[in-house]
């Protein structure tokens, strides 16, 4: 999850009540769970097989920018196969015996969930290949004298990995995934289908033409749209609106500075900071994460891939430039234009 404290692009839940809502907006079954329909198709039939085989899923990776619901398809998946899901993170697993102690903890055909699964500690990773491989841990016993290699029996399981920066996987572990899922941004139409999902477990309504204006700034992602949703709610309920109208979006979308393509304030500022420190670049990663006051690891998964596919910035060998249409969003001329 990307470490980040804007409050509308934010991948983290701090608080329990914030903590149960998200898990009520959680859908429960692939019916349930709108877009992203090629891997919802491939993962149903992948399903059915292995429980026609009453096998364990292969191992599926999931990686795509934050909040695109891969968390919410892994725990989709274990319900589909009708087993348990045991959920940690790479960087919550510090010693290979911890996770020897999960491994050896699940019963057939369960899931492990690894999220961050890019930030695993190099030898817990090691211990990982044979598990994944062939079920099966080698674990070192005692000290000095007294030590000797323990051969543990695992059962078949299945390994679901999450990550927002794919390309930092390393290729032995990437390889060991039978099914690998790259989850796209939604489409307005997908946003809008879970904006008014939403707005029913809020017991809300909204009108369809705000739910259409919420969607198309969203920044294709759900978790975006949820939170909008909530503000949006806020406004409306301050305004003793029945249903969420068009204006009222329209306004707190103007307060929470959520621009006509769903850029927020972060988008621009990066933006602004290459066009104004750096000519509009090429800009190298580090320098402009040490400016604009974000990690590098935020930019790369979550402004950068958003920016990258609406046009707004290039990748070059030499760093990230901003193009025309950058210079358009935030109204400066372009170089060269008289
Ligand atoms: N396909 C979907 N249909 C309906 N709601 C969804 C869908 N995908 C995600 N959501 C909602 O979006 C929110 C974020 O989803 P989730 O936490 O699964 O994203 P993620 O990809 O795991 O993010 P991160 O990389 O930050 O961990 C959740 O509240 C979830 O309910
Ligand atoms: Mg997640």
């Amino acid at each position: 999850m990307a470490e980040n404290e804007d409050a509308v692009t934010s991948g983290n839940i701090e608080n329990p009540e914030e903590e149960e809502m998200e898990l009520s907006l959680r859908p429960q079954t692939l019916n349930q769970y709108l877009g992203q329909e090629r891997v919802k198709k491939e993962m149903s039939i992948y399903i059915k097989a292995a429980k026609q085989r009453d096998e364990a899923l292969d191992h599926v990776l999931l990686y795509g920018p934050p909040g695109l619901g891969k968390t919410t398809l892994a725990f989709v998946i274990a319900n589909e196969l009708g087993v348990h899901l045991k959920s940690t993170s790479g960087p919550a697993i510090e010693k290979t015996g911890d996770l020897v102690a999960l491994l050896s903890d699940l019963d057939p055909g369960d899931v492990l969930f690894i999220d961050e699964i890019h930030r695993l500690a190099k030898p817990v990773e090691e211990v990982l290949y044979s598990a994944m491989e062939d079920y099966y841990i080698d674990i070192v016993i005692g000290e000095g004298q007294t030590t000797h290699a323990v051969h543990v029996p695992l059962p078949p399981f299945t390994l679901i990995g999450a990550t927002t920066l794919a390309g930092q996987l390393s290729a032995p572990l990437r390889d060991r995934f039978g099914i690998v899922e790259h989850m796209q941004y939604y489409t307005v139409d997908e946003l809008e289908k879970i904006v008014l999902r939403s707005s029913d477990v809020f017991h809300t309504s909204i009108a369809p033409e705000a739910a259409h204006e919420l969607a198309r700034r969203s920044r294709g992602t759900p978790r975006v749209a949820n939170r909008l949703l909530k503000r949006v709610r806020d406004f409306a309920e301050v305004k003793g609106e029945q249903t969420i109208s068009w204006a009222t979006t329209e306004h707190a979308l103007k307060q929470l500075q959520v621009d006509d393509e769903g850029l927020d304030q972060t988008d621009r500022k990066l933006l602004r900071t290459m066009i104004e420190g750096y000519n509009g670049g090429p800009v190298g990663i580090r320098t402009l994460a040490a400016n604009i006051g974000e990690d590098r690891e935020t930019i790369e998964s979550l402004y950068e891939p958003y920016l990258l596919q609406h046009g707004f910035i290039l990748l070059t060998p030499r760093g990230r430039m901003v193009t025309d249409k950058a210079y358009l969003r935030l109204g400066l001329p372009i170089p060269g234009d008289k």
